[in-house]
């Protein structure tokens, strides 16, 4: 196994790593007092809530409740576990990091998916290495010039060429002593069906390379240079790429979203190719598959307004309508626009003939999804009597899944604005029509709301103001918690704690200490929202809580003996009566002073 990765490496790589560059290559951030504030990548919201600290290197999104630290991060975002998460971030911070159980001599063992990604990349440069080759490229290279990709598009992109024939890319892994079996896992070689060895799939193909976020090669396109079929051939989904997951030029097109706050999302590789090259650099392409949440997901952090471009009012009205779907539970539709380019034109013919500026223009007047859809059914029934009451029969559908009342409302205004038909008799027709069905509600968010208030305050003040935590010690408050997991949580930070010796630097490093220690997630999630939850008080403040839940949980002691009293004097218990009395006065005495 190779998950031994000795702790002071990942110490070394926690101190290295800055959680707010890594999770700035996927969210845009912006500053608000200490923290940053960001829309959350693992949730949908208009608004944000996702939260980091450089300070205490935590994010902790207060919508969803996802949080942690730069490890837990990464973990989230890319879907792997806690030791591929730190060979990731120690691969960024050139932590080199030697298998304890590989010993000196032995080949350094990588993970599979690292050498699936090193293996990608050798095919990567192998076809854009033949693609620049005078004896095999040229005809690729005029196919992609004769497309008017300048060498600057082919170099920043690294478009490639797959040479005709069945096993040019085999020969040169076998010569390269590469186990085909893992250049067959990352989806570049097929087994053959007869016989043994293995073939290409990309054949007499120019080669797009498709980057993850990291700039990873995460898998190809391939297109070829005639009519034959198919047009395109992606790479099968593979531990490194999977369709609903992937967005062409994203890595290229990131910084360009952030400036402008805007991203364009086309259809196709040549689409993307010309926007980048027509200064729309601002875009990205979904390759032959319909919009997934999970794209959304990877833009969402990068800008706030996405803009679909297709060429035809079908395929638009299909994505409003996806979009629709995607989004019933999370109402942020208003950021999604739909551009639908004139007949018979994909954004790559419609730059080459009508230029940059014209698209830009074009892209202000495309409307939100909700009014792609009403203008579609205006165009398609006309404004007559009849023609109006179609439309209203055709939004009913779209409207019943906005579950969001105010997005309804406004959709309905819209209608009505459209077509002068009175918002009342829109409702009463949809009601009308509709069979009862109940308002959906949000589905609640997942916030660690565990216990009351005052409890986590608790943990807030032991992570935030570390020295106080001797006094609390002394008397003794974590038992006063009633819930169970802030409990533990409680007794976790004092545990951390008395570890660390009382040695100053390590004190402040509490929180993320007592993070890396926590066993599971709900905990972690405490933490990190304890931590980075911005308490308003100092150590006075800290002090004044102390004695209030000390207060507060006399007066529940109280509360209990006098049950308990009443029960003995209706039962005559004349001892315990006596007993229980003296108890209650001299609670009565100390909870009362001050
Ligand atoms: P060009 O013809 O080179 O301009 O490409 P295009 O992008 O204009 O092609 P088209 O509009 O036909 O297709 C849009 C996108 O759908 C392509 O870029 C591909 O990602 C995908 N696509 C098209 N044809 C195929 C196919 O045959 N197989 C697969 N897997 N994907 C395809
Ligand atoms: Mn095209």
């Amino acid at each position: 196994m190779s998950y031994s990765i000795p702790a002071e490496k990942i110490s070394e790589i926690k101190h290295g790593a800055d959680i707010l560059e890594i999770i700035s290559d996927v969210v845009v951030l912006k500053k608000a007092g200490r923290n940053y504030l960001g829309l959350c990548p693992f949730h949908s919201e208009k608004t944000p809530s996702f939260t980091v600290s450089p300070d205490k290197q935590m994010f902790y999104c207060f919508g969803c409740g996802e949080g942690g630290n730069v490890f837990t991060f990464v973990m989230k975002q890319e879907g792997i576990a806690f030791p591929e998460a730190v060979r990731f971030l120690a691969k960024r911070y050139g932590v080199v990091i030697i298998d304890q159980t590989s010993g000196p001599g032995v080949k350094k063992q990588m993970d599979e998916r690292e050498l699936l990604f090193q293996i990608n990349r050798q095919a990567m440069e192998f076809f854009h290495h033949t693609l620049l080759n005078p004896q095999i490229g040229t005809p690729a290279l005029s196919y992609l010039t004769g497309r008017g990709l300048p060498s600057s598009i082919l170099t920043d992109f690294k478009l490639g060429y797959a040479p005709p024939g069945w096993n040019h890319l085999t020969h040169y892994f076998s010569g390269k002593d590469v186990a085909l079996a893992l250049v067959e896992k990352a989806g570049l070689i097929s087994r053959r069906q007869s016989g043994s060895g293995y073939y290409d799939r990309f054949r007499d193909r120019v080669i797009f390379p498709i980057f993850n976020t990291h700039h990873q090669v995460a898998g190809f396109g391939g297109r070829v240079m005639d009519d034959s079929l198919p047009k395109y051939l992606n790479s099968p989904e593979t531990p490194l790429y999977s369709k609903s997951r992937s967005l062409y030029g994203l890595f290229q097109a990131k910084p360009f979203c952030r400036q402008t706050g805007e991203v364009f999302i086309a259809e196709g590789y040549m689409d993307l190719l010309s926007l980048h090259l027509h200064g729309i650099q601002n875009s990205v392409a979904t390759l032959g598959t319909a919009m997934a949440e999970e794209h959304i997901r990877l833009l969402k952090g990068v800008s706030q307004k996405i803009t679909l471009v297709y060429d035809s009012d079908q395929a638009g009205i299909k994505a409003a309508q996806r979009c629709i779907e995607l989004f019933k539970a999370h109402h942020q539709l208003e950021d999604i626009r739909i551009l639908v380019l004139p007949e018979g034109h994909d954004p790559d013919s419609y730059l080459r003939q009508f230029g940059p500026e014209s698209f830009k223009n074009a892209a202000r007047d495309a409307s939100g999804v909700f009014s792609f859809l009403i203008n579609v059914a205006i165009k398609k029934h006309g404004l007559s009597l009849e023609g109006k009451l179609r439309i209203i029969q055709e939004m009913e559908e779209p409207l019943s899944t906005l579950t969001d009342g105010l997005t309804r409302i406004s959709a309905i205004k819209e209608i009505a604005e459209r077509t002068g038909i009175d918002e009342s008799a829109i409702q009463e027709k949809i009601r009308e029509n509709s069979p009862r069905r109940p308002f959906r509600a949000k589905p609640a968010e997942k916030v660690p709301d565990a216990g009351n208030k005052f409890d986590k305050h608790l943990i807030a003040m032991m992570l935030q103001f570390p020295e106080i935590i001797p006094e609390l010690i002394e008397k003794n408050l974590i038992e006063y918690i009633s819930d169970p997991l802030l409990k533990s949580t409680g007794n976790d930070i004092l545990n951390s704690y008395r570890d660390l010796d009382n040695i100053p630097e390590q004190v402040n490093d509490l929180p993320s200490i007592v993070l890396m220690a926590a066993d599971n997630d709900d905990k972690k999630r405490i933490i990190a929202a304890c931590s980075i939850q911005k308490e308003e008080w100092g150590l006075e403040g800290c002090r004044k809580l102390m004695s209030q839940i000390e207060r507060n949980q006399k007066r529940d002691n109280l509360r209990l003996l006098r049950q308990r009293i009443k029960v003995a004097e209706e039962s005559g218990e004349q001892e315990l009566l006596r007993q229980l009395t003296k108890e209650c006065l001299d609670g009565q005495v100390s909870a009362g002073g001050r």
